[in-house]
């Protein structure tokens, strides 16, 4: 029996700021930006829009397909939690009505925490192949103004249905892990935006993708060329670029420079234009990969590279399905990031500096999203979510 992703879906805010735009104001090239990192547009979460009504968004249609009650476990993953204690995985519970006795629990190791509740959602279904467990990941990315990071920022969420026999990907069961106690990217609790060593990050995301595919290539029979694609975690797609030369590189694949960026390429086009939705970001590029590639991948190897500050890294692999095609919600996406609306610099600044009111007074937060979930008010502390 195999185990793996049986459908996979995601969601961005319907507002995104081009880089030129900021690029302009910051009076430098924006080919630094376009070419230099990679990206093109990053999405801004609306005032009315937090990692739970993005969440719900994305994974609204694998609950539509397969059924409220046939999902028995909710794993929320996010860097961007609306509380301290509550699971935002509750609140998206109720939003998706889903069974009562469903499990819901979040999980945390930035970037990284997406690709955790997947590996346990496969060891839950392993032990029992008739349960199928919801994975959502949901992130706003945040970095103060006028810093590096802030042209990397973006917001997005994917929802990602784990089953046996699944229809899109088969996940092996051998990883490749690597984890260091590092200070790269953090948050800690009083702060809303990151604080990074941009550079200093970029090196240990290489040196964990040494570290995991070393691990990995002890655990499994695979070597570089059994892959025909490889998804990157992607905080800006040029560091998928960057990566995947620096496998080629250890591996002496003798690849032409054409052939490694065949490899990757199809996995950029969605993560270029919404910006680094952290621990979502990778199977954002899944989807763009699956979605776009003229190639088809049935039987195709491909290799995942998840990585999150702090750091957790792993390598991992998977197995396209036959058929795959005909699973996927290529024209929903497509129209959702069509439909989307340009910001002016100082809409995008409004957009940043939303109010988040503290004070336990009732607050309605006007409506803004094109979203199905939306926050409607914060009230005693409390935030109130409704379905449009
Ligand atoms: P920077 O230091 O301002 O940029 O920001 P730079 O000066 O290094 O330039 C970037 C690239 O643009 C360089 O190319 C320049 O040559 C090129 P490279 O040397 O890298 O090949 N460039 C140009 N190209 C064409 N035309 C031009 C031009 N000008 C320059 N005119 C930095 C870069 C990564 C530091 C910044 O974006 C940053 O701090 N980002 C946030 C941190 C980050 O994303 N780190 C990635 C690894 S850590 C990670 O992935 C985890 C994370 O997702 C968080 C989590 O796990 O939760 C962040």
């Amino acid at each position: 029996m195999s185990v793996g992703i049986d459908e996979i879906s995601f969601y961005t805010s319907n507002y995104y700021l081009d880089l030129r735009t900021l690029a302009e104001v910051q009076q430098i090239d924006s080919e630094k930006y376009y070419q230099g990192i990679g990206q093109e547009k990053m999405s801004m979460a609306a005032p009315d829009e937090d990692v739970v009504t993005m969440a719900a968004n994305a994974a609204q249609p694998l609950v539509e397909r397969v059924g409220a009650d046939a999902i028995t476990t909710l794993m929320f993953a996010t860097e961007t939690g609306v509380d301290q204690s509550k699971a935002a995985g509750v609140y998206v519970h109720r939003l998706l009505g889903l069974d009562s006795n469903c499990r819901v629990v979040e999980l945390k190791q930035a970037c990284y925490s997406a690709t955790a509740a997947i590996q346990m959602a496969c060891a839950l279904v392993a032990r029992q192949p008739e349960k199928k467990v919801l994975v959502v990941a949901s992130d706003i990315a945040r970095y103060d103004l006028d810093t590096s990071g802030e042209a990397t920022q973006g917001c997005g969420a994917v929802a990602v249905l784990i089953s046996a026999n699944p229809r899109l990907i088969e996940i092996d069961p051998e990883v490749g892990n690597y984890t260091e106690d590092v200070m790269d990217f953090w948050r800690p609790n009083y702060r809303s935006t990151a604080l990074v060593d941009g550079k200093y990050s970029t090196k240990i995301y290489l040196k964990s993708l040494k570290k995991a595919w070393e691990n990995f290539v002890g655990a499994s029979s695979l070597a570089f060329n059994d892959f025909s694609h490889f998804c990157y975690h992607l905080p800006f797609s040029r560091m998928a670029e960057k990566a995947h030369k620096h496998l080629a590189k250890i591996n002496q694949a003798g690849l032409s420079l054409e052939q490694i960026e065949q490899q990757i390429e199809d996995t950029l086009h969605y993560n270029r234009i919404i910006g680094n939705s952290y621990t979502a970001s990778m199977y954002i590029g899944l989807t763009s990969l699956l979605e776009n590639c003229k190639q088809n991948l049935a039987g195709k190897k491909v290799g995942f590279f998840s990585y999150g500050s702090g750091c957790v890294a792993e390598f991992f692999s998977g197995t396209v399905v036959d058929g795959y095609e005909k699973c996927l919600h290529t024209p929903n996406h497509q129209k959702m990031l069509d439909d989307r609306q340009e910001v002016s610099y100082d809409e995008y600044l409004n957009l940043y500096r939303h109010p988040d009111p503290r004070d336990g007074e009732h607050h309605d937060i006007p409506s803004s999203t094109t979203g199905r979930y939306r926050l409607a008010a914060i009230s005693g502390h409390k935030r109130e979510y409704v379905i449009c």
